[in-house]
């Protein structure tokens, strides 16, 4: 029998032995941190255990380190230790338990590792080449007895990854990494048998996954991960990247498809792809290679969408879809597919809150998902104590986000909204085309609210008096924020960002938009989108400041084609018919406008947030009522004071 909705994703596929219930893999994904031993804490295995709750086939365990001199980060867990073991072991029973099989990658720096990470050892890193790196650290070729000792290491970290109960590894031979370095004619300027030809920078691979084999035995599986190609000038394309394949094709039993290196931020949004490129942007690296090997071939990269994937699977351009970043956002989201509740999924909008987190606050957290980062306190899940009578003010996401796990808790919830449509601030962003996840994030939250429960009132803008009259045990205040607005002549002529809740926003050419933030930017990108000529007017001497740093390189990418004229360290300082009279460094000038639109800033609504103190016996207040923030915050925010009640 298959499966009603998704006949191709949700059939299982047999790999060398071991039969995987279906197609949708979790792609690897390093731990949110380790103890100081680098092994792996309970909450790193609750994390990962987490994301194999919801119907993944696998779950993969990012960058486990063969050898010292590999490691790049402290995020690592070390591979060349058997301490190592009882916290894979306890790993690889929390997937199995969740009927998930258990995957671990195996990597190596190379020339990328860093030396901060190996406490002090006084040696320099390897790599194709003698070369000092971008951080300044010397970098030795590699022997060739050092090549064959660290393959070695790739076999014995597979020898122990097997003994601790795992189902299959993984090889890291992609993204820059050091059998990535290997394989890369940008990288690898040897001139002996491991470097020139292609054949012999695959030489290295080869032998890895020899000892990788050697190591677990013929009937164990393993997923060779490669970069189909290098996206970098002097790097390997697709040509040469299906002759890899080929190499490889019947050495190992999944063949792993990616795209670019890690060192070039350009390129790593597209290795990561961001809002701005299309969903499922390198499959057709891997359906390429599927042409051309007999080997199961696996493709991910932005895919969050089951429809896609059941049409990549039916189509035969891969064998195995795999997710990141969307088995944060919706960890059960292949159950929901598989059980026909397609329009449940919360789908990841490649907004980088993970990559941000992952990197400053070392920890995992997701703009959609309260959950992630916390995973090991939400392990069970609270029911009430006592069911109370909850109201919450405003339906914006960390409204919802509160309501729904009140509902869900057993509490009597009414959620009112003054407008005639949930979804606060995001529903501005209806109509812009990078947004649509976003979007769909509160048209789910908005379906959850009524599932749970929740009694909707929309058009109600009760006031305090009557949230007090009703007697609530607890009121929830999520009444938003409100614009900053700049106090210039002329300012009553600029327009709001609501303007763009109107799919063919009357705005006339030219628009300039005060305010070259994050907020600003954006709105900039789509207006340019739909034809609009764009100014972006900012006091601050650089735009979108408070970007994540990945979001302002895939929008750099954007604003490179010189169509958005930026102007940084301009101050507007009245607004006229003829358009925004500015200052800047060099004088006064004017910028002609049709249209001004404010994105100067957003402030907590503390006028309104006050009067609703003490309307209950509880108000906890939730989202941009606190400080004006993102939707990660509000969202949070509003799950874990739901939690509290
Ligand atoms: C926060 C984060 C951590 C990641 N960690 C790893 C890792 O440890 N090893 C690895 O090979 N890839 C890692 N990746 C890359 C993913 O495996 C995947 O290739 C990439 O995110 C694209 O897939 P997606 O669009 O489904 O997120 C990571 C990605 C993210 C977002």
């Amino acid at each position: 029998m298959k499966n009603k909705y998704y006949p191709h994703l949700a059939s299982p596929i047999e790999i060398n032995g071991l039969t995987f219930k279906n197609r949708i893999f979790g792609a690897p994904m390093s731990n949110p941190e380790l103890d100081p031993d680098c092994h792996m804490r309970e909450e790193d295995i609750a994390f990962h255990a987490n994301r194999g709750k919801g119907g993944l086939a696998s779950v993969c365990i990012g960058l486990g380190i063969v050898e010292a001199v590999g490691r790049s980060h402290t995020k690592e867990v070390i591979l060349y230790d058997d301490m190592s073991l009882p916290s894979l072991k306890r790993m690889a029973n929390e997937f199995h338990k969740h009927n998930c099989m258990a995957t671990m990658e195996l990597a190596h720096g190379g020339k990328f590792g860093a030396a901060r990470s190996h406490s002090g050892a006084d040696y320099s890193l390897i790599g194709p080449n003698n070369e000092l790196n971008a951080q300044g650290v010397q970098v030795k070729a590699m022997t060739d007895e050092q090549i064959e000792a660290t393959a070695q290491a790739f076999g014995d970290a597979a020898k122990l990854v097997k003994e601790a109960g795992f189902d299959m590894v993984f090889i890291h031979g992609g993204h820059g990494w050091l059998l990535g370095q290997f394989a890369s004619p940008y990288f690898n300027k040897r001139t002996d048998k491991w470097g020139g030809s292609l054949e012999n920078r695959m030489r290295f691979s080869l032998l890895v996954i020899e000892k990788v084999r050697e190591a677990v035995g013929p009937n164990f599986p393993i997923e060779f991960r490669m970069s189909g190609s290098e996206l970098i000038p002097g790097g390997y394309d697709i040509e040469e990247a299906v002759e890899m394949a080929k190499m490889i094709d019947g050495k190992v039993d999944i063949i792993h498809v990616s795209a670019g290196i890690h060192e070039n931020d350009d390129v790593f949004v597209l290795t990561h792809p961001s809002m701005f490129v299309e969903h499922g942007v390198n499959v057709k690296y891997a359906a390429e290679i599927k042409k051309h090997v007999k080997t199961p071939v696996a493709t991910l990269g932005g895919l969050n969408d089951p429809d896609m994937m059941e049409e990549i699977i039916a189509s035969g351009k891969a064998d195995i879809i795999e997710v990141a970043r969307q088995s944060l956002a919706d960890p059960y989201f292949p159950e929901k597919a598989f059980c026909g509740k397609k329009d449940d999924i919360t789908k990841c909008c490649r907004c980088y809150t993970c990559f941000f987190n992952y990197l400053s606050n070392r920890n995992y957290c997701c703009a959609f998902n309260p959950v992630i980062g916390d995973e090991l306190e939400n392990k069970f899940g609270f029911p009430a104590t006592t069911p109370k009578k909850v109201a919450v003010i405003g339906g914006g996401p960390g409204g919802m986000e509160a309501a729904i796990t009140a509902a869900q808790r057993g509490h009597a919830v009414t959620l009112f909204e003054k407008r005639d449509v949930l979804g606060g601030q995001i529903v501005h962003e209806k109509h812009i085309p990078f947004k649509k996840d976003m979007y769909n994030f509160v048209e789910v939250l908005a379906k959850r609210c009524q599932e749970a429960g929740v009694d909707i009132r929309l058009n109600t803008e009760i006031t305090p008096e009557e949230v007090y009259e009703m007697n609530f045990d607890v009121v929830m205040s999520a009444v938003g924020a409100k614009p900053i607005i700049p106090n210039i002549p002329g300012i009553e002529k600029a327009k709001g960002l609501n303007v763009l809740e109107d799919e063919t926003p009357d705005l006339g050419q030219k628009v300039v938009i005060l305010g070259g933030g994050l907020v600003g930017s954006e709105v900039g990108i789509y207006l340019d989108m739909i034809g609009k000529d764009v100014t972006i007017l900012e006091m601050k001497d650089t735009w979108a400041a408070d970007a994540y740093w990945m979001h302002k390189v895939a929008m750099d990418q954007y604003m490179r084609k010189g169509t958005i004229d930026i102007k940084v360290n301009t101050k507007a300082i009245e607004i006229t018919d003829e358009g925004v009279v500015c200052e800047t460094a060099e004088g006064t000038i004017v910028v002609p406008a049709d249209s001004v639109l404010l994105a100067t800033g957003m402030k907590a609504n503390r006028e309104v947030a006050n009067e609703f103190l003490n309307t209950a016996p509880r108000v906890f207040e939730v989202g941009d009522a606190i400080k004006a923030g993102r939707v990660v915050e509000a969202v949070k925010v509003g799950y874990y004071r739901a939690m509290d009640i």
